[in-house]
């Protein structure tokens, strides 16, 4: 395939929220995507609205956490589109509880799907990029990297994301793969929304407290972040790599 052939996205986590914007955005910049979801349903859905939009996408059901089933996605990506140019690791849960009541569950799956599912996606997308010397990647971190009571699995996650993004941006570097992260703060979407529900507050109250917060007095919105991150895999940004960009509004 040419090299100026449309570049190929992969997407974790795709099929809702941050990743669907980000789907959307790369594929009106003329990005081929691949929607990658633990709900293949969701996935599928997304892919299909950008090829009805004349996009051309798939929706792969994967878990970022399954080694195999990581080799086997970028193993059909490049059988159907020849290239990997973008790997956007955004797949994410949460497990929110305090130290003395987390249970090592809640502690290994949020891990498991941030750290090991970003390395796994990270390893298997740079085999596809190194020999074409051509890559970019962008992890989701999180301002809670910085801490967020009760969220000792999560914030920890996230902080690891960054010790990730630079170790890559050191390895990658000299092959023309940029690697780079963006930390949100809070941008309203199902993982947010859960939180109110669990803090068993409305949702109107619970964005009421969010806004007053926000220097930039509003919250964010997932195209927020799609948008850093279509910079950040746009030619452009050729020359940033090994950053971790805030986009919070001003959250102090
Ligand atoms: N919403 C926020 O305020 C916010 C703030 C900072 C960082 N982030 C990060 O941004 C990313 C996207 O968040 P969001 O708010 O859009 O969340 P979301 O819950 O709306 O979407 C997350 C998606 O990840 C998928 N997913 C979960 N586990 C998976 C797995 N093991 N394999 C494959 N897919 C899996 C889910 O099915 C879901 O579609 C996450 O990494 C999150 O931690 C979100």
């Amino acid at each position: 395939m040419a090299a100026d052939a449309a570049p190929v996205a992969v997407v974790t986590g795709g099929a809702q929220g941050i990743g669907a914007a980000t789907v959307r955005r790369l594929a009106r910049d003329g990005a081929r995507v691949a929607v990658v979801d633990l709900a293949a349903d969701g996935a599928a859905t997304v892919a299909a609205e950008i090829t009805a939009a004349g996009g051309e996408a798939i929706g792969v059901g994967c878990d970022v956490r399954d080694e195999a089933a990581v080799q086997a996605l970028f193993e059909q990506v490049a059988a159907r589109f020849g290239q990997v140019d973008y790997l956007v690791s955004n797949a994410g849960v949460t497990r929110d509880n305090l130290l003395h009541k987390m249970s090592r569950q809640e502690w290994e799956e949020v891990l498991d799907v941030h750290c090991l599912g970003g390395f796994l996606c990270a390893r298997a997308a740079a085999a596809l990029m190194v020999p074409r010397r051509r890559g970019k990647m962008v992890f989701l971190s999180s301002t809670s990297a910085l801490g967020n009571r009760g969220q000792a699995n999560y914030s920890t996650a996230k902080a690891g994301l960054q010790g990730l993004t630079r170790t890559l941006s050191l390895e990658l570097g000299p092959f023309n793969i940029n690697v780079n992260a963006v930390a949100p703060g809070f941008v309203d979407t199902a993982m947010t929304r859960a939180v109110a529900q669990r803090l068993r507050l409305s949702v109107e109250d619970f964005h009421a407290a969010a806004k007053a917060r926000i220097p930039i007095g509003r919250l964010g919105l997932p195209e927020d972040i799609a948008n850093v991150i279509a910079f950040l895999c746009s030619e452009e940004a050729s020359y940033v790599t090994g950053q971790v960009l805030y986009v919070d509004g001003g959250r102090p």
